[in-house]
């Protein structure tokens, strides 16, 4: 039996809106349920605080099982979420990265940077990064050390 797709909060200031908005049509098209939760134009210029915090809400809430997140660089927004003490968010570059985030970190939020990363690397890390598991083991104490 195959599980069911994990359900997706995004968030983005104006400098992550347009990755923002690729991402859902590229999650969307995969069958995922994504809640967008803002910024809704690139041009309005907003703190990335904001959305990180709603991104972290997203998940510690319960409403979504990972959130993504996106600001120009994916640092801001990432440091942002990861205030949330339940939050583990991962500025994420290659499909390593994103491996390693979920694997060893068991990260619930990923960060990318428009300005940083291309499209398409984006899509190959989003897709890592919702498909890979928890490893747990050895690292189930060090994430837990954490909360
Ligand atoms: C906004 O100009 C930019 O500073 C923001 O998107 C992000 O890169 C901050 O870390």
């Amino acid at each position: 039996m195959s599980h069911p797709k994990p359900r997706i909060a995004i968030a983005a200031d104006h400098g992550g809106f347009r990755l923002k908005t690729h991402l859902i049509a590229f999650l969307q098209k995969d069958g995922y349920d994504v809640s967008d939760l803002g910024t809704h134009d690139a041009e309005t210029s907003v703190d990335y605080p904001d959305f990180g915090a709603k991104a972290a809400e997203a998940v510690t809430g319960g409403d979504a099982d990972f959130s993504i997140i996106v600001c120009g660089t994916g640092i801001g927004i990432s440091i942002a979420a990861n205030r949330n003490k339940a939050v583990r968010a991962a500025l994420c570059h290659d499909t390593t990265t994103a491996r390693l985030a979920r694997e060893h970190n068991n990260a619930n939020i990923l960060a990318l940077g428009e300005r940083v990363t291309g499209t398409i690397t984006a899509e190959d890390i989003t897709r890592v990064f919702l498909n890979t598991e928890f490893e747990g083991g050895r690292h189930a104490k060090r994430v837990e050390k954490m909360s």
